[in-house]
């Protein structure tokens, strides 16, 4: 049982929140067939292409301010229900722009969501812009940009998701350094669908505080020595990687394996419906599969406050209320 401990989470698609019935609530609304990713109450796909894919579809249901608004308000529901404290969405004001509606207006929609949810439930909440690789490096740096002229008090940090098989982190580098120097916190996704290399030219060419999954680098015992002495930051997502079959099953996956190595961990849900999972979930799994006490998921969740991007002062707060 962990539903008494207080909960943080680092790694979370917003549009990859999205419960199946909104979205279909939505698909209505605007008359859009998504009979093909959506059915049975569960959305399909069936490797990491076509996940992005079917993710894409259902973002494109999300059209209005108001449903950003929605959205978010309805997931950091979810999450404060479960004693979550402290939440970071991974946001794509690009996305936004693609559906017409803006990023601005896509912005202003999210940060409603979180007032909202801060009023009512006490959570805390900050965003973190990305770019997506499929859609190539000028998509990403125009991400950056955006991220670095907004001046969002709520935008505190920079991310690149997609197509990990698109480019090598180099062609990205440009879009890091213009987060970087908006004084933006940093994180990529790496080490999930390719090999440690993909670590590698992150902390190479991307200089991170954080890798979304990163679990790959078990696979180069040198570089897990390298993320333990840099105190670099996993945001693990263990569900979402057994979906994606990164690993076979729970028993194959090396998050007590990297913990126990000194390299920081920490447990969030990825995109939380699409992989038959939530951070509730996730939170039971480092009890049950991977047999973590209570003191040492505080571990984890400690990490998170500490590796957050958020002023000092907040930090603090979060700390005390763990
Ligand atoms: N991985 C990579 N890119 C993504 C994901 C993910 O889980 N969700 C949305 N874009
Ligand atoms: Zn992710």
């Amino acid at each position: 049982m962990t539903s008494h401990l207080k909960k943080v989470e680092l790694h979370c698609h917003l549009e990859g929140a999205a419960p199946p019935a909104l979205t279909l609530a939505q698909a209505r609304k605007y008359n859009i067939d998504l009979s093909a990713y959506l059915s049975d109450g569960a959305y399909v796909w069936h490797d990491f292409a076509s996940f992005l894919e079917c993710y894409d579809k259902v973002s494109e249901v999300y059209k209005s301010e108001e449903d950003y608004a929605l959205l978010t308000e309805t997931y950091l529901e979810e999450l404060a229900s479960i004693g979550t404290i402290y939440s970071e969405l991974i946001v794509s004001p690009d996305h936004g722009k693609r559906i017409g509606l803006g990023a601005e207006a896509y912005i202003a929609g999210v940060c409603e969501g979180i007032r909202r949810a801060r009023e009512a439930h006490g959570i805390e909440a900050r965003l973190i812009v990305t770019g997506e690789r499929h859609f190539g490096p000028e998509s990403v740096i125009g991400a950056a940009e955006y991220a670095a002229k907004a001046k969002n008090p709520l935008i505190t940090g920079f991310n690149l998701a997609g197509e990990e098989r698109m480019g090598r982190v180099a062609d990205y580098a440009r879009a890091f350094d213009i987060a970087r120097d908006a004084g933006l916190g940093l994180t990529i996704h790496a080490g999930e669908v390719c090999g440690a290399f993909s670590v590698e030219d992150a902390l190479n060419d991307v200089r991170p505080s954080r890798i979304g999954h990163g679990v790959r680098a078990i696979e180069n015992p040198d570089l897990v020595k390298r993320l333990a002495d840099q105190g670099a930051v996993l945001e693990v997502c263990p569900g979402s990687n057994i979906a994606l079959k990164v690993f076979p099953d729970f028993a194959a996956h090396p998050l007590r394996k990297l913990k126990e190595a000194g390299v920081r961990v920490t447990i969030s849900s990825d995109d939380p419906p699409f992989f038959h999972t939530s951070l509730k979930r996730e939170y039971e799994l480092a009890s049950e599969a991977f047999g973590f006490s209570d003191s040492e998921i505080n571990d984890l969740t400690r990490t998170g406050i500490e590796a957050a991007f958020v002023d000092e002062e907040t930090r603090r707060a979060l700390l005390a209320r763990l």
